[in-house]
């Protein structure tokens, strides 16, 4: 029995993010997020949708809480939408916006359930000029930090500061994937770097206003392994793992820039310009290390092929790397690797670069994808979901028990990616990612837990 195996004080939970579930774009004086303008544009969604509706979060609040007490997960991670909150971007917090938070985190308590609260899921505010290009964004982000702390710190049990800064600098400012859209390539690095530096400000500015909760943020990291022995492919491998992964957590853990070690110095070199200053504020001591673990990655040096797991653009060939199937695991929906051997290579590699610089670890997301179908009864068997999550969950606790590969990181739980099937960025609502089935083409948007969702129920009451 899975329950059985879980290590007791082991947490469970599910999560989402604001832009994904949401809807009411126009509510409340929301203001308009990178996204919002992102999904109006040609060509930019897969299915050429949007989300001012998607799973009508705010309208169905407290249902999905119902659900979320039915479950009886242990934490439910959500996102505040900073444009709900600022709608600019700047000055004071949005009264209809608080409201919202106020009714969420007040079900959530009342029902037992563990807030944990992520301050930037990409929904950043148009009004905001540049963006993440701009130093300024990220003194913005330290100030919308500060007020968040002080009218929500009595209630939030964990803040994850920003979520994958790797995906929004490479997705979307290095490729164009993702909104905003930019096709930078390296000239992207400045988005990286400010969002770390937006990071160690909102972790001063919510120790400033003395909140109660833990504070941590979420990097996805991802094992990287060359193509082949030859040395270009080694090279190339080096890179992809210092930009997807080392890039953002050498400076949180260690307080430095990675070394390129005399291999695409040129194109890193934006790296080594950096105010030391900058790094002492973006190397703040914290409570959690949040890991977003999906999939491994196989680099061949050279133009020519993938460079993102969640879609394509023209940019992808002016990189001098790759990436290559990995043709001996089955696949996800999204075609992304299901390889739960490599969660274990993931903690043991974060537990070999960071030792006592690494705190106790979240994974505060992991999931998949895949076509689930509504059958006519309304039951929805996802029994593919259910061995994935049971393969990741038993690879993670494996990975750090006495004797395991990764024993000494001190992991606190795993978090599934989704609670709800929602929209899923630039592959629009063609990705189901949720224990609990959403009906898109229902204006009701009627929610249909998954077995998936009976089949963890059952794992948490057994625990
Ligand atoms: C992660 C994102 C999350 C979701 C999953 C599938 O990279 O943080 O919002 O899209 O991927």
């Amino acid at each position: 029995e899975l329950g059985d195996r879980l290590p007791t004080g082991f947490r469970i939970g599910t999560a989402t993010s604001a832009f994904q579930i949401e809807g009411g774009a126009r509510d409340g004086g929301r203001g308009e997020s990178t996204w919002d303008a992102f999904t109006r544009q040609k060509g930019r969604i897969l299915d050429g949708q949007n989300a001012s509706v998607s799973t009508d979060h705010v309208g169905k609040l407290s249902e999905d809480v119902t659900l979320l007490r039915e479950l009886g997960a242990d934490i439910y991670r959500f996102s505040f939408a900073w444009p709900r909150l600022q709608p600019d971007g700047r000055g004071s917090l949005n009264r209809a916006g608080v409201a919202f938070y106020d009714r969420l985190l007040d079900e959530l308590l009342g029902n037992g359930i563990s807030p944990m609260a992520t301050l930037h899921h990409w929904d950043t505010p148009v009004a905001l000029r540049g963006q993440w290009l701009n130093r300024d964004t990220a003194q913005r982000f330290g100030d919308y930090a500060n007020q968040m702390g002080e009218v929500f710190g009595d209630r939030i049990d964990a803040w994850v500061t920003v979520n994958e800064p790797a995906t929004v600098t490479f997705n979307g400012y290095a490729l164009g994937i993702h909104a905003p859209g930019e096709t930078l390539l390296f000239d992207a690095l400045p988005a990286a770097h400010h969002q770390l530096l937006g990071h160690g400000l909102a972790v001063q500015a919510l120790r400033a206003a003395d909140v109660r909760g833990q504070i941590g943020l979420a990097n996805v990291h991802s094992p990287v392994q060359p193509a082949t022995d030859r040395e270009a492919d080694r090279d190339a491998a080096a890179l992809y793992d210092l930009l997807h992964n080392r890039l953002f957590a050498d400076p949180v853990l260690l307080g430095r820039y990675p070394d390129p070690a005399g291999v695409f110095e040129n194109e890193l070199r934006f790296l080594h310009e950096i105010e030391p200053d900058d790094l002492r504020t973006i190397h703040q001591s914290l409570d959690f290390y949040g890991l977003n673990y999906y999939q491994p990655t196989r680099v061949a040096a050279g133009a020519g092929g993938p460079v993102s797991p969640d879609g394509s653009s023209p940019a992808m060939n002016r990189l001098p790397f790759h990436f290559e199937p990995f043709r001996e695991h089955p696949v996800t929906g999204f075609g992304w690797p299901n390889a739960p051997e490599y969660l274990l290579v993931v903690l043991t590699e974060l537990r070999d670069r960071y030792a006592e610089a690494l705190p106790p670890v979240y994974i505060t997301e992991g999931g998949a994808s895949f076509p689930d179908r509504a059958d006519r009864d309304g039951t929805v068997t996802d029994l593919a979901r259910i061995d994935y999550l049971a393969e990741h969950l038993l690879a993670a606790v494996e990975a750090v028990a006495p004797g395991g590969p990764a024993e000494g990181v001190d992991l606190r739980g795993y978090i599934i990616w989704s609670l709800l099937d929602n929209f899923e960025w630039a592959a629009g609502y063609t990705q189901r990612f949720g224990l609990v089935y959403v009906d898109f083409t229902d204006p009701s948007r009627p929610r249909t837990p998954k077995q998936s969702f009976s089949w963890l129920q059952h794992v948490l009451s057994s625990r």
